[in-house]
């Protein structure tokens, strides 16, 4: 287990010591590396860092991060330190067009890859590790999108309604920007319930959305909860290729596509007038 110490000296926003932790601890297994001892995460100003790269690289510039791998050769157990510069990466970002969060995430996944000995010396080895980065970086944030739709669901079946079953659904919906969470609705006339992944549909289609990207629909029983075959074909009409995360009330999820949930669905709109065979 790696324990992380982070060092600030001034008081830049950085990634918050949780997140942190689960990225170092992603980046880590999915490196297939497990290291004992401690990671030095050390934030600093542009003309600290600038010192340090001239002191140990022999390069006279401002720089987003410096990676110090030290193994087992270190005597108080520090296995690695990473020096990050936000204000740098700040401006980074900027110039990039992107979100300052994401640039903090990337330049922190670089800075691991450099201690678990990537290097960006030459061309092919540089592009090896970029798309490293890179990918490391898109499966951190779907991690998180994911498991940010299962809390959202998890916590939307507290509202649901089920005077007749006793069975609570929560749902949560990925939109552009957006999450819209539901959780189901019964009625005495019991044919009129409405399923928690409908309610999430309908309230975020009311709201002008109509691209959806993920669906988690979370049940309070330890058995995974899939979506039923009316929520598939509602579901279907507005996103045929949505990722169902289909939970259980201990946080497990499965991930499917809703195209292999609902491999035939029903469609109106391409049955055009003519098209249909007679038999
Ligand atoms: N239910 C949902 O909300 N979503 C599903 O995917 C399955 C079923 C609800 C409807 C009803 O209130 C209860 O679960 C029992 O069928």
């Amino acid at each position: 287990m790696v324990t992380i110490f982070l060092n600030r000296t001034g008081k830049e926003r950085f990634i918050g010591h949780g997140r942190l932790k689960k990225l170092v601890e992603f980046v880590f297994s999915h490196e297939e590396r497990s290291i004992e001892g401690k990671l030095e995460i050390t934030l600093v100003q542009c003309d600290e860092i600038r010192k340090l790269k001239h002191e140990f690289f022999g390069i006279d510039r401002d720089t987003d991060v410096i990676a110090f791998p030290y193994g087992d050769s270190e005597p108080d157990s520090i296995w690695g330190e990473l020096v990050l510069c936000p204000s740098y990466i700040r401006e980074e970002a900027l110039e990039k067009g992107i979100a300052l969060e994401e640039e903090y995430l990337r330049v922190t996944i670089h800075g691991l890859l450099h201690l678990l000995d990537y290097n960006d010396q030459s061309l092919p080895s540089r592009k090896q590790m970029e798309e490293r980065q890179e990918f490391l970086l898109r499966a951190f944030q779907e991690r998180e999108v994911r498991e940010k739709l299962m809390t959202m669901a998890t916590e939307a079946r507290h509202q649901a309604y089920v005077p007749a079953s006793g069975f609570r659904v929560g749902a949560a919906l990925e939109a552009q920007g957006a999450i819209f969470s539901g959780c189901n609705v019964e009625n005495a006339s019991l044919a009129l319930t409405v399923c928690a992944e409908r309610v999430a549909l309908f309230k975020a289609v009311s709201e002008g959305y109509r691209v959806f990207r993920r669906l988690a629909v979370v049940s309070d029983e330890t058995d995974l909860c899939f979506p039923c075959g009316a929520c598939r074909q509602v579901l279907f009409e507005f996103s045929p290729d949505l990722e169902l995360l289909c939970g259980n009330s201990l946080g497990h999820y499965q991930v499917h596509g809703l195209a292999e949930l609902f491999p035939f669905p029903f469609r109106l709109r391409e049955r055009s007038p003519g098209s249909r065979e007679e038999t």
